[in-house]
């Protein structure tokens, strides 16, 4: 009885997965709305992820979610492990997960993202449960099937036995030494140990990885992956290989409580349509989150104005593409990576038959654009922070100068800009100094490449823009603004105050 983990469970309309989608972090709201608008489902959100249920025959809709960088099917959860206060125990307790984990749902979600030829059991092998039959943690299976909650408390003891009948695993050779096969949290790989095993063909490769945040451990994340990677191998019997792998399971410990997931994706979804990088080239999934927030409307005319090697514009174009894209940058380099990024995938494109991205771009000056006033819709851009393009004594003078173009081109009360900078105490002058312009609507924290950066969603006033006459800081003279008087209500100080800035501050980094 190899296979009980079957098919059957990716056809049932009753049976669920839990994933986990990690997200930029800070994004998480952009996220959640993505989650709820594409999948029909609610997802719970932390600091950098999203965990939400969907049946297992959806499960590959998640590779409809355009903000995630990496997807993962939750093996189990264990809200309260307790330690012992030294590592071996500690690690006894890890390595004791391994066997209390139903892995027949994640097993048959992972069959779906990622190919292999041969049929993965979800239960341990031959080898283990003839060494584990008349010991131990086999409280947990019984004729054949494992019998778990969702979640469970662990503790440092032995669970009690009960029976195995009727299982019948891969065969292979094993051994009793624990088989190094860890990852550092921090990304650091370590080379594989040898094989304590032939590898064989007909079984996948794996490697386990461990994220630990915590101080009251007395192990490392990467002793923990170690310890449980040997485990697991001695569990399933599987190949390891830490770079070719086919199945990762990923250990994650949050002080007393951990959870296991399977890797769904083999690299970042950010790795895409960017051909041509430069020295400030924003991750695709971020650009599209900031596109989300903005709500763009069929027809609606998209603009970055600053837009460096293109990958807002070219993630804008994809992804709205009943919207008019126009971009631009003042750099003969930035411009054309841009037109190359473009050129590049739209070859992709054409040899795969889908229709090609339209995008204009222009080289200019962001503070006398060449457009219409009252013409965009929506501005979303990112702004030189300041260190890797830039000064910040530059910005003091262009973050202004900015804002106020691109209100004399942004339409009245319903367009809006969605702008990323790391140089918050220079983006927040300019804006107090305009708030007859640019109402604030919120601000989410974020990290950018390791930068704690701040993107900031604002919407324009009904006011109109005056050259000479906007509110510059230390000017704000509300009879220097025209006001509007061709749509009705004034934007007067009353109303001002009822739309009073949300700042909603997900995260700091
Ligand atoms: C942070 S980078 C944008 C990176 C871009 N999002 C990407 O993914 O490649 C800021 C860009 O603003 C451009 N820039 C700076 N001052 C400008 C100005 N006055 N007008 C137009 N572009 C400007 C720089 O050349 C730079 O490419």
């Amino acid at each position: 009885m190899a296979n009980t983990g079957s098919n059957m469970c990716s056809e049932n309309p009753d049976v669920y997965c839990e994933i986990e989608a990690t997200v930029p972090t800070g994004f998480e709201p952009a996220t959640k709305q993505e989650i709820q608008d594409k999948l029909g489902v609610s997802s719970v959100v932390e600091r950098g992820h999203a965990l939400f249920k969907i049946p297992v025959k959806d499960a590959l809709k998640c590779l409809e979610l355009q903000s995630v960088d990496n997807l993962y099917v939750v093996v189990k959860h264990f809200e309260h492990i307790e330690y012992p206060d030294d590592k071996d125990g500690s690690l006894q307790v890890i390595g004791e997960l391994v066997p209390k984990m139903d892995y027949t749902v994640p097993l048959n979600v992972w069959k779906q993202f990622i190919h292999f030829d041969h049929e993965v059991s979800p239960l341990p092998c031959k080898n283990w449960l003839d060494q584990h039959a008349a010991e131990t943690p086999c409280g947990n299976i019984k004729g054949g099937e494992l019998e778990l909650s969702d979640s469970e408390n662990v503790v440092a003891k032995k669970p009690k036995c009960s029976e195995i009948d009727n299982m019948d695993g891969p065969s292979v050779k094993n051994d009793s030494t624990v088989n190094t096969n860890s990852i550092e949290s921090s990304v650091s790989t370590q080379d594989a140990p040898p094989a304590k095993q032939p590898w064989i063909d007909s079984l996948p490769a794996f490697r386990a990885t461990c994220y630990r945040t915590g101080s009251n451990h007395a192990f490392q994340s990467q002793q923990a992956a170690h310890h449980f990677g040997g485990i697991l191998q001695d569990y399933f019997g599987w190949n390891v290989s830490m770079k070719q792998f086919d199945i990762e399971v990923v250990l994650n410990i949050t002080g007393p409580k951990a959870y296991v997931t399977v890797g769904l994706t083999k690299q970042s979804r950010h790795k895409r349509h960017i051909s041509h990088f430069g020295p400030t080239t924003l991750r695709p999934t971020i650009c599209f989150s900031m596109l989300y927030i903005c709500q763009i409307q069929p027809g609606d005319v998209v603009c970055d104005p600053m837009c460096g090697g293109g990958s807002l514009p070219i993630e804008a174009a994809i992804n709205w593409p009943q919207s008019v894209h126009i971009c631009g940058d003042i750099h003969d380099k930035a411009y054309n990576r841009a037109k190359m990024n473009i050129d590049c995938l739209n070859n992709k494109y054409e040899i795969k038959g889908k229709p090609k991205i339209d995008i204009q771009v222009f080289q200019w000056n962001t503070c006398s654009l060449p457009l219409q006033d009252n013409y965009v819709d929506v501005f979303v851009t990112d702004l030189p922070f300041g260190r890797r393009s830039g000064s910040k004594a530059d910005n003091r003078k262009l973050y202004p100068d900015v804002l106020r173009e691109l209100a004399r081109v942004s339409k009245r009360s319903t367009g809006r800009a969605c702008i990323l900078t790391q140089d918050k105490r220079t983006i927040q002058r300019a804006l107090d100094g305009m708030q007859k312009l640019w109402k604030r609507r919120s601000t989410f924290w974020v990290n950018i490449g390791g930068l704690a950066a701040g993107v900031y969603l604002i919407q324009r006033t009904k006011n109109v823009y005056s050259a000479g006459k906007d509110n510059r800081k230390g000017e704000d003279d509300s009879n220097k603004l025209e006001e509007d008087n061709s749509g009705g209500e004034n934007d007067n100080k009353t109303n001002s105050t009822k739309d009073e800035e949300k700042v909603t501050e997900n995260t700091i980094n």
